[in-house]
């Protein structure tokens, strides 16, 4: 398969990173296509963690990298990266990481709205990662953002914010009773992020056009997770980008038949960060458990991540909406040493069994998951390289998911070193 999509099934953090990393190698070309610096994902550089929240990992190992126009950019995040990056010996200049013209610029009013409303949304608010992602694609929504192509051209970035800045600052004045934008500030450092990244700037579609009939092998990295798009999750308690595979189409410039493959990334049990409805979220010790093996902190916010069991209704769900070529299976290592587990099969609502996330949050809330249960496995697991080495209760347990779920799993990940990992059928080949 030439061009494949990678994408979360679940709530984000499935360990979509090390996986993109991982198939990097059989790429030519990686492009991220929606979401911001919401998003992060380990590296280790000679011996070194790195959190990258913009830059894809494909960097690491010498590949052409792309932002979408999908994306939000927060222009100060993107040079510390590159700058790091660069520090440590990676090739990240503008031949090596391009970035969409069409891609949407994070100002300092997304963030200060972003932190404003959720400070007097109180206990209803999201629990964003205060980044301002939100409020830029509210602005290209609404058609008042400013794209990479305005802040590279000093006329016209000066106009647009010229046109949008009386108007944030009252709202952050009068309605948010937050601080408000120091305009020379705010215009003196974007001039200087402007020059610094306007060599990177690309026209996008055409580059994959390019690659495409060159036969490149194209990698479109998705970041977040299904149930946290904006229009097929728990809204609102979402992100507010379509996550969803379809989206890697319009986020890059492609078209659907330029896609050959959807990887589904799936966690071996659930989690979540931030509010939001979470039917099988466990709140006993082994909740604490799989939280603390699986070291399961947001690696951008560094928030606690809410742990439960694996949940196929919301990996059904994921399958009618990314319709996935194959699964991979992540933390796999982290549910050994359990007694027993559990999956969630169905949700029982109004006394009957359902097969779908309900779109009223009154209903979901509603849900009781119904679980089957499998004996645990005690033995560890991170050493195996093949499938058919696995203690038989963890293949009985990879089994019922493949079955509850009728997409085939193509890898497996026994542990965070890139070595750790079980290639059923490699999803390039
Ligand atoms: P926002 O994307 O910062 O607006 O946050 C909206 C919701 O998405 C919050 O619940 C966040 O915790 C969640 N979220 C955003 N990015 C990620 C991610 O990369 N992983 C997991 N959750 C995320």
């Amino acid at each position: 398969m030439s061009n494949i999509v990678i994408i979360g099934t679940q709530w984000g953090d499935e360990g979509k990173g090390k996986i993109v990393d991982h198939l990097a190698e059989f790429a030519d070309i990686v492009v991220r296509f929606q979401g911001g610096n919401n998003a992060g994902h380990t590296m280790v550089i000679s011996g070194r963690k790195f959190i990258s929240h913009l830059v894809p990992s494909g960097i690491l190992q010498g590949k052409q990298c792309y932002l979408g126009n999908g994306m939000v950019i927060d222009p100060a995040v993107l040079i510390e990266e590159t700058e790091k990056l660069d520090k440590n010996g990676i090739d990240v200049s503008p031949e090596k990481l391009k970035i969409s013209e069409k891609a949407h610029i994070i100002m300092p009013y997304h963030k200060m709205i972003d932190k404003a409303r959720e400070e007097i949304n109180g206990d209803k608010k999201i629990g964003t990662t205060g980044r301002g992602i939100g409020p830029c694609y509210e602005d290209k929504a609404t058609r008042r953002g400013i794209r990479f192509i305005d802040l590279i051209d000093p006329d016209v970035f000066k106009e647009k914010v010229n046109a949008i800045i009386d108007e944030k600052n009252f709202y952050l004045k009068s309605f948010l009773k937050s601080e408000t934008t120091d305009l020379r500030q705010m215009m003196d450092e974007y001039t200087g992020y402007a020059k610094r990244l306007a060599p990177h700037a690309v026209n996008l579609s055409v580059a994959m056009r390019q690659a495409i009939d060159a036969g490149k092998k194209i990698l479109f990295e998705g970041a977040q997770g299904t149930h946290l798009d904006i229009d097929h999750g728990t809204y609102p308690y979402v992100t507010s980008s379509n996550t969803v595979a379809g989206n890697a189409c319009n986020g890059a410039g492609v078209g659907p038949r330029d896609i050959h493959g959807v990887v589904g990334i799936v966690k071996a049990y659930t989690t979540r960060v931030g509010a939001g409805p979470f039917p099988t979220e466990l709140f006993d010790e082994i909740g604490n458990r799989i939280q603390e093996k699986g070291a399961e902190f947001g690696a951008t916010t560094g928030r606690r991540r809410r742990c439960g069991w694996l949940d196929t209704v919301l990996l059904r769900n994921a399958g009618r909406l990314n319709s996935p070529t194959g699964h991979v299976i992540t933390k796999l290592d982290v549910l050994g040493g359990l007694e027993f587990l559990k999956i969630c099969t169905h949700y029982e609502f109004q006394g009957k069994n359902i097969d779908e996330v309900p779109a009223s949050l009154t209903a979901l809330a509603q849900c009781k998951p119904v679980y089957e249960t499998f004996p645990g496995w005690p033995e560890e697991i991170s050493h195996i390289r093949k499938y058919k080495d696995l203690p038989k209760n963890t293949k009985n347990y990879l089994k019922r998911i493949e079955e509850l779920t009728n997409v085939p799993i193509q890898m497996i990940s026994v542990g965070s070193g890139r070595e750790e990992t079980i290639v059923i059928k490699n999803p390039f080949k």
